[in-house]
């Protein structure tokens, strides 16, 4: 592990304990919550752990590397009567909230289809790292990013159950080295073999016969990156969207309706973005709260088990139905 980060995080943040071996910091830090930021395959150890030493756990996404993983965390937390929480950081967005507001005061109707995507056009986290590995990691761009637009699409459509995926992946650039980005602190291996995906795309069919499309990918031949959810409801349609290049950032959020019979083209002002901080405020307001059983982790669950059908979608090539 990086000692000097661990020194440069805890001087500048004056920590008193610095641990290297994380059993050992549960076990004398004498902590109450803890955050996991780790590479995947570890975070359901070690919040399992944690829980049940005792302590509420944030985790970052993706929950964990499968949806068994992910069942085994809500278990333990619900064990310990602890909360378990995932950092969504994305939906803590300014915009993400002003749309949810749009489609809470009832504007678009009932919504029946949304589309959402995170393309990329080069980045590939970890290219040798666990990043790319099935074992560590659980999935590519689809488990990496792909989840996080699942994430806000789903809270934006209003949580509605997800039954089958159909869905496809693709590695056209990892396993020929192209496409990376340098963004992962961890240790490059020799000859570490690609073996997750750099595209999925996923047709979900939606409890009550709604649809959700999803794309994710790491490298494409594309522009510049682009991120967007775009509902379309009985009686409005809206999108949020960002990205585009470092000299040309982009970012919308506009609704499609009628105002007094009129077709109308609204931009309803968003607020400031949350970011990691408001993650992490959210955490602490729900541990606060007490009320562990409303906060186990099972939305997450839910998420991860629509990646795990994507994923056998994707390998059978046949819709799979997503275990509830
Ligand atoms: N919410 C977000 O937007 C967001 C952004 C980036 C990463 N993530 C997630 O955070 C997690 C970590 O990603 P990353 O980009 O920081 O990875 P990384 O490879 O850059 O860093 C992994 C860290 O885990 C540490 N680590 C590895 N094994 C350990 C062990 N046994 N005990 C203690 N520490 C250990 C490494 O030393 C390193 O500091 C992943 O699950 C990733 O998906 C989330």
């Amino acid at each position: 592990m990086e000692e000097h980060l661990l020194e440069q995080f805890g001087d500048r943040h004056d920590v008193p304990g610095r641990y290297q071996d994380w059993k050992q910091m549960i076990a004398e830090a004498d902590l109450d919550i803890v955050s996991i930021a780790t590479p995947t395959f570890l975070h359901a150890p070690m919040a399992i752990h944690a829980l049940e030493a005792g302590l509420h756990v944030l985790t970052e996404k993706p929950m964990a590397q499968s949806g068994e993983a992910a069942a085994a965390m809500v278990e333990a937390a619900q064990r310990a009567g602890r909360v378990l929480d995932v950092s969504f950081n994305h939906r803590q967005r300014g915009d993400v909230a002003a749309l949810h507001e749009v489609v809470e005061s009832g504007v678009l109707g009932s919504l029946y289809y949304a589309k959402a995507g995170w393309i990329r056009r080069q980045g590939i986290p970890g290219l040798g790292t666990w990043f790319t590995k099935a074992e560590s990691a659980g999935g590519g761009a689809l488990m990496d990013i792909g989840i996080h637009m699942l994430d806000m699409a789903l809270h934006l459509m209003g949580e509605p159950d997800v039954l089958a995926a159909s869905a496809s992946t693709h590695a056209e650039f990892g396993p020929l080295g192209r496409g990376g980005t340098n963004v992962s602190i961890s240790e490059v291996e020799e000859n570490v073999p690609f073996e997750v995906e750099d595209l999925a795309t996923a047709f979900l069919r939606l409890d009550g016969g709604g649809t959700l499309l999803l794309e994710s990918s790491w490298a494409q031949w594309i522009p510049y990156d682009l991120c967007y959810v775009t509902l379309y409801g009985a009686d409005g349609g809206a999108t949020i969207e960002w990205g585009g290049d470092a000299q040309h950032p982009h970012r919308k959020l506009t609704v499609w309706t009628e105002v007094a019979g009129i077709p109308a083209e609204l931009q309803p002002v968003a607020g400031p973005d949350g970011h990691h901080a408001a993650a992490v405020g959210a955490f602490a307001q729900k541990v606060r709260a007490g009320d562990a059983t409303a906060h186990d982790g099972s939305l997450a669950l839910r998420r991860a088990r629509i990646i795990d059908a994507c994923y056998a979608s994707a390998a059978a090539g046949a819709e799979v139905a997503v275990q509830p």
